[in-house]
């Protein structure tokens, strides 16, 4: 879950850790430090703090070997002695780590009971440097490997030793990537941290290792043995990274969508067949995902069943892993991800590819754990995406599942239609942002103890990430439900005071959702309709209208998601709520 960089070259890795640390905040930020090499001494500085806190202790230090971490702690409270970097008993060695080490509990047991090792934090990451001390006998590489050989589940992992001039790494389920540059190596959890110094990068596969030492790398497997590593430019720059004048992370993604939209269609739109999934005749298609990208999910299920007519089911990764999944051979799983790496989906697709099914991805990141898993489907091309709420990942992620849907479907003229009508939606959306006064709805309702999204049919995901996005954000309870299902009980919470966000969209349940409207409005609720059209009807029904371009039906959920993004944007910014980094949460969930 955590962050991770390291700097090692000839300049002073401080500020360069420290700076790449910031960019990381977004994985983890429950406390933050870093580890460096002073003339055969490891320092340590760490905060329970957040990074700014760090920047002011470390200002007169100065050190070419550094290692930094942002921590979401899974294992011990979020306090300074559980922040890494973690150092081994006699404080040769330290590590930070991003996963869980399943058996860190029999190992530290066993450390402590047989051979005296005093252990000072509650984390499992702790038991890295401890093994790596057990292990030593003056090379720190051997005793590197020989720890990994002891330790379960998932890891990224970036160890120095106090009297060796380098810097190990390894990977194993969490993400790790080297920038190379003359003079100078970088690692990190993602390339952000050493974006404008290289755009050189090695995406270091499962269970690979790197060793650096001056002016040069090994990359080998976990038996030392020198493997193939491939230097990939890194799609994005400096400025993909930055705020560029929003206040927050998120709004700035939120108005990108016009681009981000094309982007995901942009070179593919008008090659469908290109498309780089091996089957399009599946019996059946099981999509797997978590959170935002499970409702992103559920609209593929509406949009490819209807068109297309072939089954879709959708899984949340999570429950899919751990009951027995009827799977085919002839189902097609597509895992869907923003960053990649999310624990329970990679595993997901691991399980089916085992189980003997063909795997493709929808994902953002690319070079992401998910991406080499799968090694077919869709990029989205959206570009990182920062705050940890998810945005224009969502939007993307509908295109892209329309673009699988024109992949499957063999109807000639709904393809040319469709591609048509998806042209045309990143000026819709641009226009939308443009004129958009959400900001004065979510000052009416900012104190609003509970809110209702209801939606149905292709938009009633959107009413779920409606949701999600308000809880994530602003902590507000809220609920999502099809606007159908509301009179078998979630109308009971309606009351004059109840803020109800209804998607309506001129599609063939439009007059079922006016007569839930009437539903809502007899028991007084406030309704803000987010609708395509508007008519008389509507007005006396709404205490808010938000109007959004009409576009045809498979595209609508994305025209509709942006006004519940922003609308959760600003009902958290009324609230003076930490938006890009709420509490509890973090971006890339690479733990269980
Ligand atoms: C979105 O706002 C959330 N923070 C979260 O639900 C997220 O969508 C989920 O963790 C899945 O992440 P992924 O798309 O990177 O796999
Ligand atoms: N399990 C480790 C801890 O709790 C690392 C968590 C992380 O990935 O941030 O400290």
């Amino acid at each position: 879950m955590c962050g991770i960089t390291a700097y090692f070259g000839e300049k002073n890795g401080i500020p360069i850790v420290l700076e790449g640390l910031k960019r990381l905040e977004y994985r983890g930020y429950d406390s933050a430090g870093i580890a460096f090499l002073n003339n055969n001494t490891i320092e340590i500085i760490k905060t329970k703090g957040k990074i700014q806190e760090l920047k002011s202790l470390v200002s007169d230090k100065n050190s070419n070997i550094v290692i930094g971490h942002t921590r979401w702690a899974t294992h011990g409270e979020p306090n300074y002695i559980n922040a890494h970097p973690h150092l081994s008993m006699d404080k040769s060695i330290a590590i930070i780590h991003n996963g869980i080490i399943e058996n860190h509990s029999e190992l530290k047991r066993e450390l402590k009971e047989k051979y005296n090792f005093k252990f000072e934090s509650d984390t499992d990451s702790e038991i890295i440097a401890q093994l790596i001390q057990y292990f030593y006998q003056g090379d720190f590489e051997d005793a590197f490997r020989k720890m990994l050989t002891k330790i379960e589940g998932a890891f990224g992992i970036v160890a120095i030793h106090k009297d060796h001039k380098q810097m190990i790494c390894a990977r194993k389920g969490s993400p790790l990537v080297l920038g190379v540059n003359s003079n100078e190596i970088f690692i990190g959890s993602d390339p952000s941290p050493f974006i404008e110094h290289t755009k050189d990068a090695i995406y270091l596969n499962e269970k690979q290792m790197a060793i650096i030492e001056k002016n040069s790398y090994k990359i080998k497997d976990f038996n030392g043995f020198n493997t193939q590593s491939e230097i990939e430019t890194i799609p994005f720059g400096i400025e993909s990274i930055q705020k560029q004048g929003f206040e927050h992370f998120m709004l700035k993604e939120i108005y990108e969508q016009a681009e981000t939209i094309q982007n995901c269609f942009r070179g593919k739109v008008n090659h469908i067949e290109n498309i780089s999934i091996k089957i399009n005749n599946p019996n059946r298609i099981i999509l797997i995902a978590c959170g935002t990208s499970y409702y992103a999910a559920l609209v593929g299920k509406y949009l490819i069943e209807k068109t297309s007519h072939i089954p879709v089911i959708v899984e949340q990764a999570s429950e899919f892993r751990y009951r027995q999944p009827m799977l085919f051979t002839s189902d097609l799983i597509i895992a869907l991800s923003q960053s990649g790496e999310t624990a329970d989906t990679l595993e997901a697709i691991k399980l089916s590819k085992k189980l003997g099914c063909n795997i493709a991805g929808i994902v953002n990141v690319t070079g992401s754990s998910i991406a080499k898993e799968c090694n077919q489907g869709i990029y989205l091309h959206a570009g990182p995406e920062i705050g940890v709420a998810s945005t224009k990942a969502f939007t993307s992620q509908i295109v892209a599942l329309n673009l699988l849907n024109l992949f499957l479907n063999k109807n000639p003229y709904y393809k040319l239609e469709m591609i048509e009508e998806l042209k045309k939606l990143p000026d819709k959306v641009k226009e939308f942002l443009e004129h958009q006064e959400i900001l004065k709805i979510a000052e009416e309702f900012k104190d609003s103890k509970y809110f209702l999204f209801l939606g149905r049919d292709i938009n009633y995901p959107v009413a779920l990430e409606g949701a999600l996005k308000l809880k994530e954000i602003s902590y507000n309870p809220a609920e999502g439900h099809p606007a159908g299902e509301m009179k078998h009980g979630p109308i009971a919470l309606i009351d004059s005071t109840t803020p109800v966000i209804v998607i309506l969209t001129k599609d063939n349940v439009y007059e079922k959702v006016i007569s839930n409207m009437h539903e809502v409005k007899a028991r007084k609720g406030k309704i803000i309709c987010i609708c395509d059209e508007i008519n008389n009807e509507i007005k006396e029904l709404s205490t808010h209208i938000i109007q959004v371009p009409k576009t045809s039906w498979e595209f609508s959920p994305i025209i509709n998601a942006i006004p519940i993004q922003l609308f959760a944007y600003y009902i958290a910014k009324l609230n003076n709520r930490e938006i890009d980094q709420p509490r509890n949460l973090a971006k890339a969930v690479t733990v269980e």
